[in-house]
This record gives C-alpha cells, structure tokens and sequence, in this order.
C-alpha cells in the first residue's frame, strides 16, 4: 500500500471509531447503563401521589430554577446560580442542556429508566468526578421528590404523569 493509501485507510478508521464513541454526534446523548443503587437507599421512594400533584411539581420546579449551591469541580470553588437547571436547563438557542455533560431530561429512553430510589441516591450524592453536585446539605428528602416530581414532568411533554414504566432498572448493590 502506498503511503497515501495508508493514511486513508487510518483516517477512516478514526472516524468509525469516533462514531461508534459518540464522540462526533452528540456526544452528551449516549445512554449508558446504571450504576447499582447503593444499599441505603433502596428503600427510598416517591411519597404517594406525588409524581402527579401539580402543587407538589410546583414548588419542584421553584427548587429546581433557584436553589444556590455552591460545589466543587476540578479543585475550583464554583456557583450554581439558578440550581439544577444551571447545567440542566435548556440553552433555547442550541436546544441542548446549558452545561455540556449534562443529561438532557426530555430523552424519555434516559429517563424512564430510573427508578424513583436511583434518582434520589443521585441527587442526594451528587456523581463523583463529574459537574453533578451532591446536594444533600442544600435539599431536605422531600425537597428532592419534588424536584425529582417536578424534573419528570420533561419526559412527558411537560405535563404531570405516573412514573411507570417497563424500563425501570432496580438494581441495587449486593453487600
Ligand atoms: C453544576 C452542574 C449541575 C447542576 C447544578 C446539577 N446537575 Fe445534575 N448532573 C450534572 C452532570 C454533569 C450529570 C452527569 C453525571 C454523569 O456523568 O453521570 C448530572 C446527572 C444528574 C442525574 C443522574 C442522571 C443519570 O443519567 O444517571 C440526575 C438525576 C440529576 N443530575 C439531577 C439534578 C438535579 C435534580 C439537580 C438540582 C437539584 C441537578 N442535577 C443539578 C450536572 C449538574
């Protein structure tokens, strides 16, 4: 093969495999798998009637927009201004979260997935090595549900709906 040719062939391959990364199209959409609820949360779960109670959503959506939370990423000091929806918030220009690796809640295949004990371990401690605060010295346990009642409601269109799906991982860690 001339050297051309090898350089080709290379260039090709990098591609493919970018591709098969997601690094080329939408590189914050790749879904991966969960991570095993740990133990202690297993057992935490969406008060009844809370995934639908427009008052509930309500005051979930005020938490959502404008708790501030201090947090630390990379060894620097930083704010969340205007609280999840700082990273979470749809930037209305590029119709992609504010923050990049930052999930985007209107992708229903990401989030009909969680199971209500997941979604609060996550929020309760944050994703290490990752932008994703642990907020539980900011938020009391029903803050969270509602932020996480109000944070469903991106899933379904906006409007109000029962967290049911078939989808839903309860693995939770052995141990
Ligand atoms: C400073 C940026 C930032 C703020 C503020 C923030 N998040 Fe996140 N969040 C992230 C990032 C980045 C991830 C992805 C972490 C990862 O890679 O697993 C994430 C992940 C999550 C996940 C887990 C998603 C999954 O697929 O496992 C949930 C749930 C979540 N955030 C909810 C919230 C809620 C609710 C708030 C506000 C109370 C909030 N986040 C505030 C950046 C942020």
């Amino acid at each position: 093969m001339s050297k051309k040719n090898i350089i080709f062939v290379l260039g090709i391959a990098t591609m493919v495999f970018m591709l098969s990364q997601g690094w080329v199209f939408a590189a914050d959409e790749k879904i991966k798998p969960l991570k095993p609820v740990p133990k202690a949360y297993a057992n935490k779960h969406m008060p009844r009637g809370w995934w639908t109670d427009l008052k509930i959503i309500k005051e979930g959506e005020l938490i959502f927009h404008t708790t501030v939370l201090e947090y630390e990423f990379k060894r620097k000091k930083r704010m969340a201004k205007e609280g999840c929806s700082t990273c979470h918030g749809i930037d209305p220009k590029k119709d992609r979260p504010k923050k990049r690796g930052s999930p985007d809640f209107r992708i229903s295949e990401r989030v009909n997935r969680f199971s209500d004990s997941y979604w609060f371990w996550r929020i309760f401690e944050g994703v290490a090595k990752t932008r994703m605060p642990a907020w539980k010295e900011k938020l009391s346990e029903e803050d969270i549900w509602k932020v996480i009642a109000y944070q469903h409601t991106w899933s379904h269109g906006n409007k109000p709906a029962e967290h049911d799906h078939k989808e839903i991982e309860h693995s939770v860690e052995k141990r």
